[in-house]
């Protein structure tokens, strides 16, 4: 594969770009560029000499042909929410942002589908279906800012992913911009559409490296009829998983959520966060964060409230509120998707976003934590994460008054021991955020081989002169 420019293209050449999108839509500004150079994590701090905002699938095209012809690296970005460094340009790459392709094409009741440009932002796309009476379910604590397009491409899990499936299986349809500025048009709305190879799936949580995403069609639910919310404290891991296991088969409703969350990271939240209290009168080791959902518009409280009845007598519930009201219920999520910001000021957090079958969370969860603490002596597992997928990120606080640029050198070894447990457990080391910058060299240690050499090939194919997304993923 040819290697694209790995330096700031030539002036005249930086122009011939800006004029696709207009002098507005070509940002050079070193201060506008800058909040796009760098991550929520601050992991990582990126150069570039240009971001592009086409405002059509167009002129993306227009960017990606001449892209091509003169080998020029290019980082789609989305709403810049990542977390594995895949939207950060490293090497002087253009930044080509999909925010300006911001409209909702289509809205279809019947056929339980919308059509949404690659830079609708989630939560723009869930009030447009809730506005139609419809559910689009994915659902993430960044949903504020990332983008449809960063879901798709990131393959995106999220809280509901138990009942409604995770990015992918919330994708019908798909309008691809090709390395080479071809668009490819699948945007239909057909469960079943049996011709030939499945390319829509390949531009999903390819992280930008295979095609740009500028439109897709996604699937839509039938509004819950009705939703209860509980916070409840659990003994163990243990109890969480038998919990919803009964909980899946008995409650005449869906599990639509269910969250699991240590005690040590609800105190981070209760002193960092921002309008948090401790859901329950008394400390408990182990939380879980459940939602159900059901097409019944009545019962369904009484319902959880018999099923939380009998799990407290079986001991797999110590104690448990039921959210009165949709403002209580939204303080528990509020507390929840605090969860990623109330991490930092306890300084450096080494993380792992990763999935193990779901009766197997516990003894990896016991494992990790032996493993760790006895690799660096005061480090403060916060594990959290949603349970119901086996997916649990795994975060490490360092020891308090531990400096912490030291702490986040021991990132790779951390990560390697913890990471052993996981394959010990037929896991995996990306559960949901992809492997971007952040896992790249990690990944040819765990991926079959064949399989590895198949992407190479999908990306030799695609993608000939290396201008997408270089450096991520592979
Ligand atoms: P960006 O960050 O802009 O880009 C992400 C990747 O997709 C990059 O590789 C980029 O190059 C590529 N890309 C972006 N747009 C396109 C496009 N149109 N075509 C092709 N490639 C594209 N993630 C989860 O899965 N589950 C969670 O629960 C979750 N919770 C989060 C909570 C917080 C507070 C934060 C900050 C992040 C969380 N994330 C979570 C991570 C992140 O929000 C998701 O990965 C999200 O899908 C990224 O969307 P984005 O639009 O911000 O994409
Ligand atoms: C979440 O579920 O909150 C994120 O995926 C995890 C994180 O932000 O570390
Ligand atoms: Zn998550």
């Amino acid at each position: 594969m040819n290697s694209p420019m790995r330096h700031a293209p030539a002036p005249d050449l930086l122009s011939r770009f800006a004029a696709i999108v207009g002098d507005k839509y070509a940002v050079t500004d070193p201060n506008d560029l800058a909040p796009h150079l760098i991550e929520g994590r601050g992991l990582y701090h990126g150069r570039s000499a240009m971001m592009l905002k086409p405002g059509s699938t167009a002129e993306v095209a227009a960017i990606l042909k001449l892209a091509n012809e003169t080998r020029t690296a290019i980082v789609p970005q989305g709403g810049n929410t990542g977390l594995v460094g895949g939207q950060i340009p490293f090497d002087g790459e253009l930044i080509l942002s999909l925010t300006r392709l911001d409209k909702i094409r289509e809205i279809d009741v019947r056929s339980n589908t919308m059509t949404c440009e690659a830079g609708v932002v989630l939560q723009k796309a869930q009030d447009a279906a809730a506005a139609n009476d419809r559910l689009f379910p994915l659902s993430l604590g960044s949903e504020g800012s990332c983008t449809i397009g960063g879901n798709l491409s990131s393959n995106a899990g999220g809280t509901g992913a138990l009942a409604y499936g995770i990015a992918r299986e919330l994708m019908v349809g798909v309008e691809v911009v090709l390395a080479d500025g071809r668009i490819m048009n699948l945007l239909r709305k057909l469960k079943k559409d049996n011709t030939g190879y499945d390319l829509r799936h390949l531009f999903v949580g390819a992280e930008g490296t295979l095609g740009v995403i500028t439109a897709a069609v996604v699937k839509l639910f039938p509004r819950p009829r009705s939703v209860e919310t509980a916070f409840l404290g659990v003994p163990s891991p243990e109890a969480a998983v038998k919990l919803l296991n009964l909980a899946q088969s008995q409650i005449a409703g869906t599990v639509t959520g269910f969250e699991l969350i240590i005690r040590e990271i609800v105190e981070f939240a209760l002193k960092h966060g921002h309008n948090v209290r401790d859901p329950l009168a008394s400390k408990h080791p182990w939380y879980v964060l459940m939602e159900v959902s059901s097409q019944q518009a009545e019962g369904l409280r009484d319902n959880l409230e018999e099923f939380l009845g009998s799990a407290i007598e079986q001991d797999l519930v110590t104690d448990a509120t039921l959210a009165a009201n949709l403002d209580q219920a939204k303080a528990f999520w509020h507390m929840r998707h605090t969860l990623t910001e109330v991490q930092k000021p306890e300084g450096g957090s080494i993380k792992h976003d990763v999935s193990v079958p779901v009766a197997e969370v516990p003894a990896f969860l016991a494992e990790a934590s032996d493993a760790v603490t006895k690799l660096i002596p005061g480090s403060r597992p916060v594990p959290f994460g949603h349970l119901g997928d086996g997916n649990i990120h795994y975060n490490v606080s360092q020891p308090v008054g531990a400096d912490k640029a030291d702490f986040l050198a021991r990132w790779g070894d951390v990560n390697a021991v913890v990471d052993k447990i996981v394959l010990k457990h037929n896991g995996s080391i990306s559960a949901e955020h992809g492997i971007g910058r952040l896992k790249r060299d990690t990944l040819p240690k765990v991926k079959d081989p064949v399989a590895l050499a198949l992407m190479r090939d999908f990306k030799r194919v695609l993608d000939p002169n290396g201008i997408l997304n270089p450096g991520k993923v592979l």
